[in-house]
């Protein structure tokens, strides 16, 4: 490879020196509770450029910015009500809200939009990380573009070693997939993004919030348009009501000769924990089609199934 980086791998021990990183303008991955990110200073253009080079991410789709307090949403957006409600209520933690940016906020980070997304990990290293580099940190999900996002430090070292200056080294993220994404600059409010704070919960804080029903051609969040979260396997999903079909399925592929495995989904936060691993680990396993049955879409079965769908080739119904 072309431009090939020392990558660095840090600690708690010396995070102060990951943070001297972003401060040079240099991309550093850390965890949270959701899932790594791939960091660089908010502000500056250069170290932003670097993030989307790594990635291979195409320029249009926006990063969310992380916080470290409250204090930072007034310096990078205009705030409203609803916002302050659902910091109140939710952060630190894994929602990320949408709002009007102010001119600090380079339109790189943005893809040219006049909105910012902002969240607050709930994490103690990403916020001791974002304290110590004294800066907003701009950060999509640390994997390259289209893959499964990074839930250990292993998925990280394998996508982008040698592509950035730092990974941080941390545990197990404890949600395992991405945070909720509430756009606050529409009438009503959108969950664009389906993630660890679920509709239910976000609908109790604000009634009148609806949940965003992406298509290619309505795109509110520029990320929706892409092909997301696949595992080289090509993933099968059975929708709730197909019966046997998926046993069935699976033994037509091994008569072929196929490598298949069957994932079989649970609503709860241990199978979102798990998700994106057992995309990779069937990867290394070699595993050539995953077949998958659906669960129902209340709570965290609507992120889960989010991201199944958006990995899926096929849908069986
Ligand atoms: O949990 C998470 O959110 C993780 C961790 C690292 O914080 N980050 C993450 O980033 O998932 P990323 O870049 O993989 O996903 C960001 C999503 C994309 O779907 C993007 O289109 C959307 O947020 N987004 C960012 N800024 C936006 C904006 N101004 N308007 C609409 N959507 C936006
Ligand atoms: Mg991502």
């Amino acid at each position: 490879m072309s431009n090939y980086i020392n990558t660095k791998i840090f600690t708690k021990e010396n995070i102060h020196d990951a943070a001297k990183l972003i401060q040079e303008g240099e991309v550093v991955a850390f965890p949270t509770e959701t899932v790594y990110g791939l960091g660089a200073s908010a502000t500056n253009k250069l170290a932003i450029s670097k993030i989307f080079s790594a990635k291979q991410r195409p320029q249009d789709n926006p990063l969310i910015v992380h916080v470290s307090n409250t204090a930072q949403v007034d310096v990078l957006s205009h705030i409203n009500e609803n916002a302050k409600t659902l910091i109140s209520k939710f952060w630190p933690g894994p929602l990320t809200i949408i709002l009007p940016k102010k001119d600090i906020v380079p339109y790189s980070v943005t893809g040219g939009l006049e909105t910012v997304a902002i969240r607050m990990p709930n994490h103690k290293l990403a916020l001791e990380f974002i304290t110590l580099s004294d800066v907003p940190i701009a950060a999509p999900s640390a994997n390259i573009s289209g893959r499964p996002s990074s839930t250990s430090f292993e998925h990280v070292y394998e996508d982008l070693n040698g592509r950035i200056s730092g990974i941080i080294k941390g545990d197990t993220p404890s949600i395992g997939l991405e945070s909720s994404v509430v756009d606050l600059t529409t009438n009503p409010p959108l969950l664009l993004r389906p993630g660890g704070i679920s509709f239910e919960e976000l609908k109790q804080t604000i009634p009148e919030i609806k949940l965003h029903k992406g298509s290619a051609d309505t795109v509110k969040s520029p990320g929706m348009k892409y092909k997301h979260y696949s595992p080289r396997a090509k993933v099968i999903l059975f929708e709730e009501n197909s019966g046997k079909k998926i046993q069935e399925y699976a033994s037509k592929l091994n008569e072929d000769g196929k490598i298949v495995q069957i994932i079989k989904l649970e609503n709860n936060i241990n199978c979102a924990q798990n998700l994106f691993k057992l995309f990779r680990d069937a990867d290394l396993k070699g595993i050539e089609y995953i077949l998958i049955k659906a669960i129902n879409e209340e709570h965290i079965g609507l992120a889960i199934m989010n991201r199944v769908r958006k990995a899926a080739s096929k849908i069986i119904n």
